[in-house]
């Protein structure tokens, strides 16, 4: 079945003790609450093992916003999967646009990041979506296929299965500039039916498509009313406990 998810990434924000208190923060607020979707925050590899100590994972699902693209060994500064998910973590956020632009990170490494995610047992969040250039000139529902089909399409319907997908438009990253609902629903529509066409009406129809860029509580119901739309990846307003609730109240 497909979930519905809204998922914090936190970017590199928020020392240690400001994360253990956001994520008790929102720990608390989803306490009593019965939210009509998965709720899940990405956070710094730093924080990830306190965090998984103040927060109840049945509630809060935990990620990383990254991990390495090789197994383990001599790769200074790098973080393996098995190392995210030795803290606890069950998620890990891959190739969100801004590790592509300031990091280099390709279809072939993010292939083989997909590949160790999985073998961790971690669900890989996969980021795709077009800069403004390629809106403007027609050419980003290629774009996104082509982010789909070189880092995804040689997995097994099974493990594809166990992908969430959120589109981010660039532009709408941080910007204030949301696409529209109904933007959203199309490009969303269309990445359903290029999943549909290589693994079949039922895993694209299983499969969790998120929206992502500047998505807030003020048109995050709007974009979530779209059958398409499964959900949102929040940046910015996943920073504030308030915020990040009104979103998954959203629903
Ligand atoms: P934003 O970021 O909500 O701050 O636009 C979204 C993201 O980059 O995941």
């Amino acid at each position: 079945m497909r979930k519905k998810i809204v998922a914090g990434n936190w970017k590199m924000n928020t020392t240690l003790g400001e994360g253990v208190g956001l994520a008790k923060d929102v720990n608390e607020a989803l306490k009593n609450a019965t939210p009509k979707c998965d709720v899940i925050i990405c956070v710094p590899f730093t924080h990830l093992a306190p965090v998984n100590d103040v927060i109840d994972q049945n509630k809060l699902g935990l990620g990383a916003e990254n991990c390495a693209d090789h197994v383990k060994g001599a790769y200074t500064g790098e973080i393996s999967a098995e190392m995210v998910a030795s803290t606890g973590a069950k998620y890990v956020i891959l190739g969100h646009s801004e590790r592509r632009q300031y990091y280099g990170e390709t279809s072939e490494t993010l292939k083989e990041k997909v590949n160790l995610a999985l073998a961790n047992n971690l669900t890989p969040i996969f980021c795709i979506g077009e800069v403004l250039e390629e809106r403007e000139n027609g050419t980003y529902h290629d774009v996104v296929k082509n982010q789909i089909v070189e880092a995804l399409f040689d997995l097994s319907a099974e493990d594809f299965g166990k992908i969430i997908l959120a589109y981010e438009p660039v532009w709408a990253i941080g910007t204030g500039k949301t696409a529209t609902d109904d933007q959203a629903e199309e490009i969303h529509a269309y990445i359903r039916g290029v999943i549909a066409d290589k693994y079949g009406k039922e895993v694209a129809d299983n499969t969790s498509i998120l929206y992502g860029g500047s998505c807030k509580p003020s048109n995050a119901a709007q974009l979530f009313a779209k059958p398409n739309v499964d959900g949102g990846l929040i940046g910015g307003a996943a920073l504030d406990a308030q915020s990040f609730m009104g979103i998954v109240n959203a629903f």
